[in-house]
């Protein structure tokens, strides 16, 4: 299975930040926020990722995630030349699929804790269809909005609906069968003239192929998109890492819980980084296993 991270886009509620700097690169709390997104696809077990963002960009992100192996990874990179939409990522990454499945998400998309793991790993497991998740929020408007009926069976599936038929968002995390390239490019671009990824989710639905998946309780998906939403996110990650000790969203400790780098290689790392405190907490998890 192959991994989108999707980090264009114009980032406007974030300006001006963002005019120096592809969102997806602004820190939360203590690391770039990309490195969220990228967390969730190494703990589902994938190895190939293309990160697509604007021709700007491109370098930024080749200076912080290289080549991916330092993570036991391959990524690639991926230009997307107009915001077109979020499902224009498999038009982008055609060549890079290559009739694969694959898991998209969305480079500013947070999420921890709960079943997380298991929620992803069971996603990447299905073979057929489509999965993606639900979620409830206060403002279900401003997201892709899924509706069930009584026997838990999606109904519908709707972007930013003025009247939404549920509380459950869909967040920017989804899993697709080797389809999602040739009914990506079947859609024709929405009213705000995007390609939509809702549009891509109702084709699975329509041929009876899509799974919603309800996110456990304890699960945090946190919007990263606006100020408030971005010091939520730091207070959040702030919270639970100076109580707990540990890291949310390291990706060094992730590829290595899941065998993709050894000790040696992630000593190295920490030892490369041993003036860091991230280094020394890299080095600190070979040393007290
Ligand atoms: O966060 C989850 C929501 O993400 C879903 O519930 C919605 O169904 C989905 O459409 C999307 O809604 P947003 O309004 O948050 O999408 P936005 O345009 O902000 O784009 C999300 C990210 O994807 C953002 O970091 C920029 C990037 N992006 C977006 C577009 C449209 C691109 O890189 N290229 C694009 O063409």
């Amino acid at each position: 299975m192959k991994g989108i991270i999707l980090a264009g886009g114009k980032g406007s509620r974030l300006y001006p930040m963002t005019k120096a700097v592809s969102k997806p690169l602004i820190p939360i709390y203590d690391k770039p926020m990309v490195y969220y997104p990228l967390s969730v696809l190494l703990m589902a077990g994938i190895r190939e990722v293309m990160l697509i963002t604007a021709p700007a960009d491109v370098e930024a992100y080749k200076r912080l995630l290289g080549d991916g192996s330092q993570f036991g990874i391959r990524v690639e990179y991926g230009v997307q030349y107009v915001a077109r939409g979020i499902a224009d990522a498999f038009l982008i990454a055609e060549d890079f699929i290559a009739g694969d499945r694959c898991c998209l998400v969305l480079g500013d998309n947070m999420f921890y804790g709960g079943k997380l793991e298991e929620h992803v790993k069971e996603a990447a497991q299905r073979t057929e269809g489509a999965t993606v998740f639900g979620y409830p929020v206060k403002n279900p408007s401003v997201y892709g909005v899924v509706e069930f009926d009584k026997d838990h069976r999606v109904v519908s599936i709707e972007e930013k609906p003025k009247h939404p038929k549920s509380h459950y968002a869909v967040p920017g995390l989804y899993f697709y069968d080797e389809h999602a390239v040739e009914y990506a490019k079947t859609l024709t671009p929405s009213a705000r003239g995007e390609l939509e990824i809702t549009s891509l989710n109702e084709e699975y639905l329509k041929r009876g192929k899509l799974t919603v998946q309800l996110f456990s309780r304890g699960l945090a998906w946190l919007d990263t998109g606006t100020p408030e939403g971005m010091l939520n996110a730091a207070q959040y990650v702030e919270a639970v890492q100076s109580r707990q000790g540990l890291y949310i969203a390291c990706p060094e400790e992730i590829a290595w819980q899941q065998g993709f780098i050894d000790d040696e290689q992630l000593l190295k790392i920490g030892n490369e980084l041993k003036m860091t405190e991230y280094g020394q907490y890299l080095t600190d998890l070979v040393n007290r296993k």
